[in-house]
């Protein structure tokens, strides 16, 4: 049997600059959905990349003394080591400078303007003219320009637009009708209402850079960055070419990952272009919140940028991640700070997790010499059962919460199992038993169901932390039984008899936070 098929995207990021702590946030959350699904048993495609056109980038690459396509090629070779040092596991890196994006960019607005969807009119707004760009009255900043604070000019010029209302009922109407289209339902209905108040013909060429695809009708002009930019999702699976193998395989997509601030974009902008050229809608857009610092929004000129790589290299990549996915809470925002990430590595990977295994297998070593033995018989006491129960119960929720994108719940499931484990050493305390060999199956069957517990956790685990299985299936002898480490072995007993563990040094050492 084919295995069902799952898509999903993260935004393209714009190349005007390296990427934050922020821009990781959304990738590491699809990374470890794209995980999940692989290890679910999903055929799975995962797309990132890069949106290089519009006015910003020209200009910025102005300033640095290059041609655009050369200063995005180096800041887009920047993304990918990025992903790559997160362990980002994309099928698909699309640019929108390549040809097979702008071809079906050409051929999607062409199609729209021959059914007669576009149409030109005169596109009025606030011109500022040393930055070269329009501003609406809502974007001004006390009438100035909100890019350089310069004064702007009222100006006229011959766009392109696209009969968005033409649609907007219908939207509505596929919206209502699709109650887990569009997620959170906070974001819902800020999009709903949104559509209510009217929705605008939307202007989507521009005359005033060329950094852009050109409009294919009328040369002159460039798409406007979001039409160009919301193809990608479809121009990345071959759409429209003669190998569009892929676009039948994935889509619809899934899930379309996005922040907050872009959600309108693609469910009101995306969904009409669609709807326009006939193609079906995506079956999800999840609106995931922001990071947020306590000195307010990351940005240069503040100087308070939070540089992903500079945190790998201090507290490795598997704490990053853990801490990303884990401090957002489904659809909020969150607050950044380092002594929060210390405080998550010591208190979560360093002392729950960590010392779970380092005490089962100093435990194992010490009192049955290294070596994990299966019980003979099932157990009967309640203790164990608890435990087992948990853990026999906890993929399941963990694969609901996923499902959903509710990460750090997630996470928080899989920490009730590590705390249970912790507990279960406290209250059968292996050290009193181990005093008398009379008690010598009890302490069996006790280290079995520590060693099973953290088979399963670890499992779990991996798309979250894709670095530490390996670890773990070291110390606990099981690297090279690779059927221990699939979902499918997620079955109480599998782990046999005989296996000999080979301690190691701590999986997570704690920061010392004076040092840090
Ligand atoms: N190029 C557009 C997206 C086009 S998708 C067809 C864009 N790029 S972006 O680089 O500005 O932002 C990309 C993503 O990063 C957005 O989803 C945005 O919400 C996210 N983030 C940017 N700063 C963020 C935080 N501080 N916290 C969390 N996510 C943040 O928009």
């Amino acid at each position: 049997m084919s295995k069902p098929t799952y898509y999903i995207t993260t935004p393209i990021y714009y190349p005007s600059d390296n990427l934050h702590i922020g821009h990781a946030y959304t990738t590491v959350a699809a990374d470890a959905v794209a995980r999940f699904k692989r290890l679910t048993g999903y055929d799975v495609w995962f797309l990132t990349g890069s949106d290089e056109h519009g006015q910003k980038i020209q200009r910025t690459a102005r300033a640095k003394g290059k041609e655009p396509q050369e200063y995005v090629d180096g800041i887009v070779a920047g993304f990918k080591n990025l992903w790559a040092r997160l362990n980002i596991s994309y099928n698909d890196f699309i640019r929108t400078t390549e040809e097979r994006h702008k071809r079906v960019v050409a051929q999607i607005t062409e199609k729209l303007y021959d059914q007669g969807d576009i149409y030109k009119a005169s596109y009025e707004g606030w011109y500022c003219t040393p930055c070269e760009t329009f501003w609406t009255e809502r974007q001004l900043e006390e009438g100035n320009c909100p890019d350089c604070g310069r004064g702007v000019e009222l100006l006229q010029e011959e766009s392109y637009f696209f009969k968005m209302s033409k649609y907007a009922d219908r939207l509505l109407q596929y919206i209502e009708e699709h109650p887990d289209f569009i997620q959170p339902v906070s974001r819902r209905n800020e999009v709903i209402n949104f559509i209510k108040m009217g929705l605008e013909d939307l202007c989507i060429s521009r005359t005033t850079f060329d950094w852009g695809i050109p409009v294919p009708f009328d040369p002159k002009h460039v798409v406007y960055v979001w039409v160009d930019a919301l193809t990608n999702y479809i121009s990345a699976l071959g759409y429209g070419s003669d190998n569009d193998e892929l676009y039948r395989r994935y889509w619809p997509a899934d899930v379309h990952l996005v922040g907050k601030d872009i959600v309108r974009f693609h469910c009101i902008i995306w969904p009409i272009i669609l709807m326009a050229a006939g193609l079906p809608l995506p079956k999800k857009v999840v609106g995931h919140g922001w990071l947020l610092l306590e000195s307010g929004k990351m940005s240069k000129s503040k100087g308070n940028v939070v540089d992903p790589l500079v945190l790998i290299d201090k507290y490795g990549v598997d704490p990053i991640r853990y801490y990303l996915l884990r401090e957002l809470p489904f659809g909020a925002d969150g607050y950044y700070s380092e002594d929060a990430l210390i405080n998550r590595i010591n208190v979560d990977l360093a002392n729950d997790l960590g010392n779970l295994l380092s005490r089962t297998t100093a435990m194992i070593n010490k009192y049955l010499g290294g070596v994990i033995e299966k019980p003979a018989g099932g157990s009967t006491d309640p203790l164990d059962q608890d435990l087992i129960d948990l853990a026999v119960a906890t993929p399941r929720e963990v694969e609901r919460l996923v499902d959903n994108l509710e990460l750090s719940a997630a996470l928080a499931a899989l920490w009730q199992l590590v705390g249970r484990a912790n507990k279960y050493i406290e209250e059968t305390a292996p050290w009193s038993l181990a005093k008398d060999p009379a008690n010598r199956e009890r302490l069996v069957m006790v280290m079995y169901n520590l060693a099973e517990s953290y088979r399963f956790i670890t499992i779990m685990l991996a798309p979250f932390m894709p670095d530490f299985p390996m670890r773990v299936w070291e110390q606990l002898g099981i690297k090279e039984h690779t059927d221990l480490h699939t979902w499918d072995s997620l079955e109480w007993g599998r782990l046999p008899s005989g296996i000999k563990i080979s301690r190691g040094a701590p999986l997570f050492p704690r920061i010392d936070t004076k040092k840090a």
